[in-house]
């Protein structure tokens, strides 16, 4: 008996790469703040729970393989409050923005095909690159000038005859950077120019600091047959565990094959897009506070790191993630010590290497995401805890 080469070939979460060493530690007594992921502490609006509450039908049944229609027509209303002309027909619901990042591949791709796509970026869509044995074409960008785009001109070099589709999350994960609009308008005429998709995922639209504007590929008229927007719950409410997202685009050929592999899983959970439509009827001011908390952390985060000895970092745009240059030579090293050696009052914290967020290999050895989903008094603590680590490392080093 044989699995896969498919799944064998399959890597590891680089945010879960870790985990053994931190269950250890855990074992050993230590407490661990988890700067590593990207489940926000935010609680899920009581509207979720209270929709699902009243939820009355007898028998919990499969939903429509389009999604709810009721969910659909508040996601439409959410998009024509942000003025994106997207109508019920140009959504379709997916099981989380995972499947939607699943569907679309599926949807686009045939093996060997090439993807562009601005590195480091989410680890995550790797599995299904790899599954699915796209080419994954790296678009480089780096930490010097917040991992902005580089120019058309690089850009374009990139392009083959195997290229289908451009992709990036905007706001980014693993970065923070939040794209400008000439940088969109890059992006916009390369895959015009070269009859690209743009699957813009745009999960984390909604948390963006001080002067930056997320704008959504929505907005972009022109391009309307060759946008895919990835699209979830998880973030935007805080609901990760609900599972609900969508993908959304006017390209009715595409959509047409999206709702067939929609067909194919039969539906997605008709509790999570109940308790979804509630979420989408919350006013726009929910947004507020919550924005709030993340730039307060944001802050906090930021000004540690600018002071800290040989520690490079660019201020956050957007989401809650940053990727930090360390003065250590191997960033991998670094946070699997911090969770096996070191420890102030029996606490430590646990980081993410950034390297499992580059396809060139070698890129990213110094680096580290660093999430801030965590309050801002802890993660005044998990500051203390690298500032000091880093200090006692750098000695061990020289010894
Ligand atoms: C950029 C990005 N896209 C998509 C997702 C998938 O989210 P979910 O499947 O929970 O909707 C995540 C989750 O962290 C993400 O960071």
């Amino acid at each position: 008996m044989r699995l896969s080469q498919r799944v064998l070939d399959l890597k590891t979460s680089p945010v879960r790469k870790l985990v053994p060493y931190a269950e250890d530690a855990v074992k050993n007594g230590k407490k661990i703040y988890h700067l590593n992921i990207g489940q926000p502490d935010v609680e899920t609006p009581q509207e979720f729970y209270d929709a699902i509450n009243n939820f009355d039908e007898k028998t919990l049944k499969y939903s429509h393989s389009a999604g709810k229609k009721e969910l659909i027509e508040e996601i439409s209303k959410y998009y024509k409050k942000l003025n994106i002309n997207y109508n019920p027909e140009d959504i379709l619901i997916t099981v989380g923005g995972s499947e939607a990042v699943l569907f679309t591949l599926l949807a686009l791709f045939d093996e060997g095909d090439e993807i562009l796509i601005p590195e480091p970026y989410y680890a995550n869509y790797n599995s299904f690159f790899d599954l699915l044995r796209v080419k994954v074409v790296p678009i480089r960008t780096s930490g010097d000038n917040g991992f902005h785009l580089p120019s058309k001109e690089e850009i374009e070099k990139l392009v083959t005859t195997k290229t289908k589709a451009i992709m990036f999350s905007n706001p980014g994960n693993p970065t923070g950077t939040v794209y400008k609009e000439d940088e969109l308008n890059i992006l916009n005429e390369v895959s015009k120019e070269n009859n690209l998709y743009i699957i813009s995922d745009e999960v984390y639209r909604e948390f963006t600091y001080g002067e930056n504007k997320a704008i959504s590929f929505g907005d972009f008229k022109d391009a309307e047959e060759r946008v895919i927007i990835i699209d979830s719950i998880s973030k935007r409410y805080s609901a990760c565990g609900a599972r609900i997202g969508c993908i959304i685009s006017k390209n009715k050929e595409f959509m047409k094959s999206i709702y067939k592999l929609c067909q194919s899983r039969l539906s997605a959970p008709t509790l999570d897009m109940v308790g979804a439509e509630a979420l989408y009827k919350l006013p726009v001011e929910y947004f507020d506070s919550v924005k709030n908390e993340y730039q307060k952390r944001r802050n906090t985060l930021f000004k540690e790191l600018s002071t800290m000895e040989g520690v490079k970092a660019s201020e956050p745009e957007g989401a809650f993630y940053t990727v930090v240059k360390l003065p250590v030579e191997d960033a991998e090293a670094f946070s699997i010590w911090l969770l096996k050696d070191f420890q102030i009052n029996m606490e430590t914290i646990m980081l993410t290497p950034a390297e499992g967020f580059y396809a060139t290999p070698g890129l990213g050895k110094d680096e580290v995401r660093i999430s801030y989903a965590i309050k801002d008094e802890e993660l005044i603590t998990c500051m203390k805890i690298m500032r000091e680590g880093l200090i006692e490392y750098k000695k061990l080093k020289n010894k």
